[in-house]
């Protein structure tokens, strides 16, 4: 099919679900191939079906990303990709005393030690072809203390400093790389948390509103897209305006 990324494709991780669904539907619609990761089978396969029914190519691969030789596996089973969205991610909330270090373990583990090795053996692909683009989503609780979730935003700001040296290791040969930094968004992942926890984070941005998944989706399409070709190593904020004190 004929489309802006026609000839592409597109690695999208955490694609079952929330942000990442709607970033993979997105990228079908402009014509990526779209290799749609996930757990779930049967969520992945209505991702496959939502992406193909726009016209592109979809396959699922599942890997739990948990595991280090399954994100190996996963990198292999994609291939040669242009477009990696590292979007799949843990969220859960606990004070430090409650934080143990199976759950540190895990944000850090999924958050930000499979988007390390996932790039590790994706981008020099790329770079070797000249040219590439590669986007993490990340949190506002990365850059401000949010209560509860030292765990989560520690994985997260540490996926934010990552894509900076990746940036800086991989620009020089055609890969940019970037991330978005979201606020809130409506997402399977967060009605879990109840939706009073979500309108309480969501009273914290001028907007006074979580996100759509697609909103967020357009954030991350508009860094993958050639719109973008000046821009690397940024963590553009889709947070719905930061609330002035006083
Ligand atoms: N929603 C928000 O308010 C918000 C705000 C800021 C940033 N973010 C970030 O945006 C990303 C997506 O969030 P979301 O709310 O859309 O998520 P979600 O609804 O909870 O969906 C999570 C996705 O990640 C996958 N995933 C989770 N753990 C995995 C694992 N161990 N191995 C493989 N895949 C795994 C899930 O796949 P399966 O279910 O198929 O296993 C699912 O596709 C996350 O990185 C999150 O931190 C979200």
């Amino acid at each position: 099919m004929s489309g802006e990324l026609s000839g592409a494709t597109a690695l999208v991780t955490g694609a079952t679900a929330g942000i990442g669904r709607a970033v993979a539907l997105r990228l079908g619609v402009l014509g990526a191939e779209v290799v749609v990761h996930g757990r779930d089978a049967r969520r992945g396969a209505e991702t496959v079906q939502e992406v193909s029914a726009a016209g592109a190519r979809a396959r699922f691969v599942a890997a739990d990303l948990a595991e280090a030789d399954d994100v190996r596996r996963l990198a292999a089973a994609a291939g040669d990709v242009d477009i990696l969205v590292n979007n799949a991610g843990v969220y859960r909330f606990a004070d430090t005393a409650g934080t143990s270090s199976e759950m540190f373990d895990v944000h850090m583990a999924i958050n930000a030690r499979a988007p390390l090795l996932l790039v590790g053996l994706l981008a020099p692909g790329m770079a070797a072809r000249g040219r590439g683009a590669i986007v993490s989503l990340s949190t506002i609780a990365a850059g401000t203390p949010a209560r509860d979730a030292g765990a989560y935003g520690a994985s997260k700001a540490a996926l934010e400093l990552l894509t900076r040296v990746w940036a800086d290791e991989f620009g020089g040969r055609g890969v940019r790389v970037n991330a978005v930094r979201s606020g809130p968004v409506r997402t399977p992942g967060t009605s879990e948390m109840g939706d009073e926890a979500l309108r309480t984070v969501a009273r914290a941005t001028v907007l006074d509103r979580p996100a759509t998944p697609e909103e967020i989706a357009e954030a991350v399409l508009f860094l993958v897209s050639s719109r973008a070709s000046y821009i690397t190593g940024a963590v553009l904020e889709a947070r719905g305006g930061e609330l002035a004190i006083g």
